[in-house]
């Protein structure tokens, strides 16, 4: 029951309340991400977590659509490496499970998320390559910023049947 709660009622949050974040609730989401499904259950991935408020100040700027990143508690880098996915074929979708699965397990803890696109944009791989010195087989893939809500946002219903083909196109 919590899983269907988190899956039609989670909203991207962009406003923040000014509060911290416990450390067991960092863990909880990170342990989430680890759990996702992988291709060859490879588990390619790092997160680097960033708490401190001038870095997160700093990233508002570099990523084009992130200025939320100003009020967040703190936010997540998912990096893929090319060195554990050689092939690089999954990456982008192992990477791509995880960050769902904080999303996810984030609102089931009565923690906000917005989930910042990087891969494949350029300026914005770019930025976060050079800001973090990232090594050339890490790739980042998606940033995500947490927070405890400043807004109200009601779940939406997406479901369109126009969408749905049984057993041919
Ligand atoms: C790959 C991807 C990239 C996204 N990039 C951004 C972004 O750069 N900035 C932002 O504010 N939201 C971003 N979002 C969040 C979407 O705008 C949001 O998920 C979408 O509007 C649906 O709203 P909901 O998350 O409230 O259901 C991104 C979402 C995905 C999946």
């Amino acid at each position: 029951m919590e899983t269907l709660n988190a899956i039609f009622k989670r909203r991207s949050i962009r406003k923040y309340k000014e509060c911290e974040v416990a450390q067991e609730s960092i863990d909880t989401i990170l342990k989430a991400g680890m759990q996702a499904p992988t291709a060859r259950n490879l588990q390619p991935w790092h997160f680097i977590v960033i708490n401190k408020k001038e870095i997160l100040h700093e990233l508002s700027i570099i990523h084009p659509h992130g200025k939320m990143l100003k009020e967040a508690a703190f936010a997540i880098l998912v990096c893929g490496d090319k060195s554990i996915d050689e092939t690089e074929s999954y990456l982008i979708q192992d990477c791509s499970a995880a960050t769902q699965n904080m999303l996810l397990v984030a609102y089931d803890i009565g923690i906000a998320s917005v989930w910042l696109g990087v891969h494949p944009r350029k300026d914005r791989l770019n930025g976060i390559i050079d800001y973090f010195k990232l090594p050339y087989n890490i790739i980042p893939i998606s940033l995500i910023s947490f927070g405890i809500s400043n807004e109200q946002k009601a779940g939406e219903n997406r479901y369109n049947p126009e969408r749905i083909k049984y057993n041919k196109w």
